[in-house]
């Protein structure tokens, strides 16, 4: 099989299972995000206790690369400290603008490396990601 068709595999699965779709109670971080360019939305929601993500939910709207990365994002961010997460944001930042090849945490997360091909979809992969950032930044603050 070659690796395109592997990874348009790994992003339908996620697309069409979504992984950690779903709310959370009022207490946890909610966090809303759109994308101006089409209208796709995400809600994010996330429980920080000790400075580890115990849970991350989403729900939303939107195309297949940006609900398969919500559903990598919070599978991947899980258990994680805050600064591990963020850590992770910048990596997958860097995975989808071209800047590094590597992205040994998650197999299924590399699915998304594609996007570099196509620009104007990087803002659909990333939109779970700043959703992400912009919450533990949230909490970070309080
Ligand atoms: Fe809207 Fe991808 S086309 S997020």
């Amino acid at each position: 099989m070659e690796l395109d068709d592997l990874y348009r595999r790994v992003i339908m699965d996620h697309y069409k299972n979504p992984r950690n779709r779903g709310t959370l109670d009022d207490e946890a971080l909610t966090i809303n995000l759109n994308n101006p360019t089409c209208g796709d939305r995400i809600t994010l929601q996330l429980q920080v206790e000790g400075g580890v993500v115990k849970q991350a939910k989403f729900t939303g709207e939107g195309c297949s690369i940006s609900m398969s990365s919500a559903s990598m994002m919070t599978e991947a961010v899980k258990g994680k400290t805050t600064e591990e997460a963020l850590a992770l944001a910048e990596k997958f930042s860097s995975l989808v603008k071209g800047e590094t090849a590597e992205f040994d945490e998650l197999e299924d997360i590399e699915a998304l490396s594609g996007v570099t091909k196509f620009p104007a979809r990087i803002k659909c992969a990333t939109l779970s990601w700043n959703a992400l950032r912009k919450g533990i930044e949230l909490q970070q603050q309080q």
